[in-house]
């Protein structure tokens, strides 16, 4: 199995954000591999250390301590032979508002060095792919802003990269906009482009993620499948029965088991003729397994940050 991103011990360490302040330990030294040709989740709250691990991965901030690797190469000492295979989508888009949508993907095949004749038709291609046909000749700045995240993606696959990395590709997006977007991103896997993303949307995550990376505070708390992390929890699945016990209280029972068909046929059994008031599946979602491994409510995740996107 080749690694698309290997990490060990990577620690980001920024100076004190004022005089006679701490230190801010923003990454605390993590190890985890990103496999080639999947969709991996850094899911994690505000502050969490997730932006850093992208700059350190991406050469714009350099590790205080450990190492990483991306496609093979050393960030320390072969980051233009990264920045050629790896696309990047920031937080904030980088791309120029006053240039049109297909100047703006030119461009950048400009700056990743794409040779002349294959900037145009690519640039097309993109267009269309993203469901910007239309708005090919409008200024970045009138696009709105799903089209301005789909363009921003555009332009980080200009060079045909190995490996994008999203930070946050659905953060204010409405719900179709972001649902087209999963969608994109779900194809890049299908054409063999290793993605790694960062959310704060625990359901993003389960939909969209071979495998997920829990960071809290720096620290990589869990990395495993959806499936892995559910199973790791000590909430089972199972059927939930409400019974009516005939004198105007209600009591549930609870059969745990893998085999939903067979839960509820020994959940009926055991109601015994009483009155069924309700019939609940029990299936742990990724909110349990975040909540029981952090300790910290899903609420936490859903704390938007003001003025991004
Ligand atoms: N350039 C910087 N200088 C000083 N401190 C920084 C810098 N960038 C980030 N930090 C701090 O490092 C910590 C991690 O920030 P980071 O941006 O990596 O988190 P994040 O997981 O991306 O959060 P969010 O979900 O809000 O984007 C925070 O405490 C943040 O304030
Ligand atoms: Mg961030």
């Amino acid at each position: 199995m080749t690694h698309a991103v290997e990490v060990e011990g990577l620690t980001k360490v920024y100076p004190p954000p004022a005089r006679g302040g701490k230190p801010v330990r923003a990454v605390a030294g993590i190890d985890f591999a990103v496999r080639e040709g999947e969709v991996f989740g850094f899911l994690g709250p505000n502050g969490a250390g997730k932006t850093t691990t992208i700059r350190m991965l991406t050469g714009l901030a350099r590790p205080t301590a450990g190492r990483a690797r991306v496609l093979g190469f050393d960030v320390e000492t072969a980051i233009t032979q990264i920045k050629k295979r790896v696309g990047v989508v920031p937080e904030v888009s980088n791309l120029y508002d006053e240039l049109s949508a297909r100047d703006n993907l030119i461009f950048a095949m400009q700056l990743y060095g794409v040779p002349r004749a294959e900037r145009a038709p690519r640039a097309d291609q993109l267009l269309a792919r993203f469901g910007l046909a239309e708005k090919r000749n409008a200024p970045f700045a009138s696009l709105s802003r799903g089209m301005k995240r789909a363009l921003t993606i555009a332009a980080a696959l200009a060079h045909r990269p190995q490996l994008l990395f999203l930070d946050e590709p659905t953060t204010g997006l409405d719900v179709m906009s972001a649902r087209n977007l999963r969608r994109m991103i779900a194809g890049l896997r299908e054409e063999g482009v290793t993605v790694f993303l960062t959310t704060h949307y625990l359901e993003e995550a389960e939909r969209l993620c071979d495998r997920v990376g829990i960071i809290v505070g720096g620290r990589l708390v869990a990395l495993d499948t959806v499936d892995g992390l559910k199973a790791s929890i000590h909430r089972k699945p199972g059927v939930e029965v409400v019974l009516a016990d005939g004198e105007g209280a209600t009591e549930t029972q609870r059969i745990e088991g893998d085999d939903l068909a067979a839960a509820l046929d020994a959940a009926l059994a055991a109601a015994a003729g009483r009155r069924v008031l309700a019939v609940n599946t029990i299936r742990p979602s990724l909110e349990d397994v975040f909540v029981q491994l952090t300790g910290l409510s899903a609420q936490t995740m859903l704390q938007e940050k003001g003025g991004k996107g």
